[in-house]
């Protein structure tokens, strides 16, 4: 009996993280003051707003989500960095993005109700009312179609971002309760024994293959998680963003062992998977802002950030515009890889 508690005991340390850098990563500090910081993201955004289409607030060459990921740069870029640069423009876009866009809100969560119902009223099939043993409440359906039945960890994750961001700024417990039920959902089905978030699990309890691993949906699960945990004041939640996180940043499903992110490099087409890296990098940053007495994750996701930052610098640049292709080679501008790089820049004023 007493062998078995000290082998838990043993067990449950080791199982403690190890957040340290592995010193394989290409250059992961750099010496570059803030303000140089902040001029270098100016600069990276300055070069994709010319592609603005004002007459639907999107970008030539990006897609409807790809533009709102540059939307919300602009407005971490001015937060950032202390600037209003950029607040006009945002304003007006958002606003004219919503007035084109009814019923832009189109998430379809699966309340605890209708997980036992089997039925979500937007929806023309069963729900099974549990996956493994664990409820299908808090899934959020990836798309409004009535016979589509995928519940995704992006769209999951969004939500979760979302509402945990309304509980912290309202102080409405609907927001911290949904936020909850939705990061329990993800939880309880969708992360594989390394710590990665996998992407699928339909209504059926069918899943996408588990090799379908993309660093976005580790990321924006990151992000919510961090301001979940912020908002309940519940270690479950930080803990198991820094755990996720620790394991995404060293993973060889999307870097080498110089820690590049090799995921949607695409110098010639734009595609959804290039903008996923751009959400990764922000939920780290999240994480790194909600958790500001934790060194060793603080010094992790200023490594990991200086990584990128200095791989696009120096192996993707063509003066201020950037491959999606972080080993590069540079190249002229695509607006894809710019908006993937945005995000690299603007959170290295943080970071860094
Ligand atoms: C809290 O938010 C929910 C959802 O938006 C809303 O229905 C409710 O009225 C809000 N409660 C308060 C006290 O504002």
């Amino acid at each position: 009996m007493l062998f078995r508690v000290a082998l838990l005991a043993l067990v449950s340390s080791s199982a403690a993280q190890d957040l340290g850098v592995p010193l394989s990563w290409r250059k992961f500090s750099n010496s570059r003051p803030k303000s140089e910081r902040i001029t270098i993201a100016q600069n990276a955004i300055n070069q994709i707003t010319p592609q603005l289409d004002s007459g639907t607030g999107e970008f030539n060459g990006i897609g409807f989500w790809q533009s709102g990921n540059v939307w919300s740069v602009l407005a971490n870029q001015d937060r950032l960095a202390g600037t209003t640069t950029n607040k006009a423009l945002v304003l007006k876009n958002l606003n004219l993005v919503f007035s084109r866009t009814t019923h832009y809100d189109k998430f379809h969560v699966i309340t605890p109700a209708q997980a036992s119902a089997g039925r979500n009223p937007k929806k023309s099939f069963n729900i099974k009312s549990t996956c493994g043993g664990a409820t299908m409440a808090g899934g959020v359906f990836w798309r409004p179609i009535p016979d589509d039945q995928a519940i995704n960890s992006i769209t999951t994750g969004l939500y979760i971002t979302l509402s945990a961001f309304l509980a912290e700024f309202t102080k409405n417990g609907t927001y911290t309760a949904a936020a909850i039920a939705s990061a329990k959902w993800i939880k309880a089905h969708n992360i594989n024994s390394n710590n990665l978030v996998l992407d699928t699990v339909n209504a059926d309890c069918s899943t996408s293959p588990a090799g379908w691993l993309f660093t976005y949906n580790s990321g924006k699960y990151i992000e919510g998680l961090s301001v979940l945990g912020a908002v309940t004041g519940d270690s479950q939640w930080t803990n198991l963003a820094i755990n996720i996180l620790n394991a995404a940043v060293k993973t060889r499903q999307w870097q080498g062992a110089d820690g590049i992110i090799t995921e949607g490099a695409s110098p010639d087409k734009n595609g959804d998977g290039v903008g996923f890296k751009a959400v990764f990098i922000r939920g780290i940053h999240e994480a790194w802002t909600r958790n500001p007495n934790n060194t060793p994750l603080r010094t992790l996701i200023h490594s990991y950030g200086d990584v990128q930052y200095n791989a696009l610098l120096d192996l993707a640049a063509t003066g201020n515009t950037y491959s999606s292709a972080w080993h590069g080679p540079p190249q002229g501008f695509t607006t894809w890889g710019q908006l993937a790089a945005l995000d690299v820049m603007t959170c290295n004023i943080d970071t860094n």
